[in-house]
């Protein structure tokens, strides 16, 4: 491999991570496996839409993609010529957004004659537990909860990962989303209904879905929640403004109860105890406080990512890669963008 035997001679390490699959421009610098700047770029644009616009979407990473480039550089105080290697997500995400940082990451790595290391981003989510102490040791049981995935994930090392149960149909985060575009809230509404949900009680009844194995289905509680609320408001058409906060807590709760009974299911039967959750949904704070109770009942060992690692983010790009940097896996120079890339390919 390219220069493979003068970098290895070098001391420190130093990776950058590119993250572009969804609506979040993101790059950070990591030396020795040690976060030195991560810098994320979420596009505004998208909330007055409802949802992530392809389109637009990659037309905004091409925009961005040079200054987040550009600071997280000087955040890690780092010149080109120190790069060792540049990690990026392959996929899976939305192909407009992926192409823009792969087409980044394969300039960069030619002009500078230094590897290309892929990275799957939701192998990557299930890494940001291991970007900062306390980490779990393997094996660990993983809840991955994102806009676009939900999966139970055994992490027998870094580069063993199993999926033992995912969604059928929605994400967790889309159920947010969704129900929370029935209530009026701005996209992504998950962070908004975690706030309100705050302020309210769980009062309204929604069904928790069980499914037999540890797969997940969200699609029944959008729309019983759809029903619910067509119901009410013929009655009272100020039924939402009037109980916003409660209807939030309401569907939070429910949310989390679909995640947990599936968790603890999914930690009897492996006997593992050591719990992470990660992706997006893993910043709600309903979902973090009722892991740290039922931690406290079964004898978990719980770990969760700082919120800046909980979303979309490069750090989390830049430790797949260094995993792989530590073995050798590179990548070829004419890789392409994958829409779909399920764990372990
Ligand atoms: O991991 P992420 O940034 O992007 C994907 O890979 O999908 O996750 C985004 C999702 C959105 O659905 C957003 O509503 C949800 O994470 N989210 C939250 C919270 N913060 C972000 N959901 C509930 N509570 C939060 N605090
Ligand atoms: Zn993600």
């Amino acid at each position: 491999m390219r220069k493979l035997d003068q970098i290895l001679e070098k001391k420190a390490v130093i990776l950058l991570g590119i993250e572009s699959s969804c609506d979040d421009t993101s790059m950070a610098v990591l030396v020795d496996g040690v976060v030195a700047s991560n810098v994320t770029y979420n596009q505004a644009i998208h909330a007055k839409y409802g949802g992530v616009i392809p389109e637009w979407a990659s037309r905004k990473h091409m925009e961005a993609v040079v200054p987040v480039f550009e600071e997280a550089m000087k955040n890690a105080n780092c010149q080109l010529k120190d790069l060792d290697g540049i990690a990026v997500t392959r996929g899976p995400g939305l192909m407009g957004s992926l192409v823009v940082g792969l087409c980044f990451a394969k300039g960069l790595s030619l002009s500078l004659d230094i590897p290309l290391i892929e990275v799957n981003h939701l192998e990557a989510h299930v890494l940001s537990l291991l970007i900062e102490d306390p980490r779990p040791s393997f094996p660990f049981l993983c809840l991955t909860v994102s806009g676009g995935h939900t999966q139970l994930v055994v992490v027998k090392d870094y580069d063993q990962l199993e999926v033992i149960g995912k969604t059928l149909d929605d994400a967790a985060g889309e159920a947010f989303d969704k129900t929370g575009k029935l209530l009026g809230l701005t996209y992504p509404a998950g962070p908004e209904m975690d706030k309100l949900a705050d302020l309210g009680q769980p009062i309204f009844k929604f069904p928790v879905s069980k499914m037999k194995e540890l797969d997940y289905s969200f699609s029944g509680l959008k729309t019983s929640v759809l029903y619910f609320l067509q119901d009410r408001l013929k009655e009272d058409p100020s039924f939402i403004h009037n109980h916003l906060n409660d209807l939030c807590a309401s569907i939070q709760h429910t949310i989390v109860e679909i995640l947990c009974h599936q968790l603890l299911k999914a930690s009897a039967q492996t006997g593992i105890k050591q719990i992470g959750i990660a992706g997006g949904v893993s910043a709600n704070s309903g979902l973090r406080k009722k892991i740290r109770s039922l931690a406290e009942i079964n004898g978990w060992e719980v770990f969760m990512p700082r919120m800046e690692y909980c979303t979309d983010n490069a750090a989390m790009i830049a430790m797949g890669g260094y995993h792989k940097w530590k073995k050798g896996i590179f990548s070829e120079d004419d890789i392409e963008p994958l829409a779909r890339m399920p764990i372990g390919t």
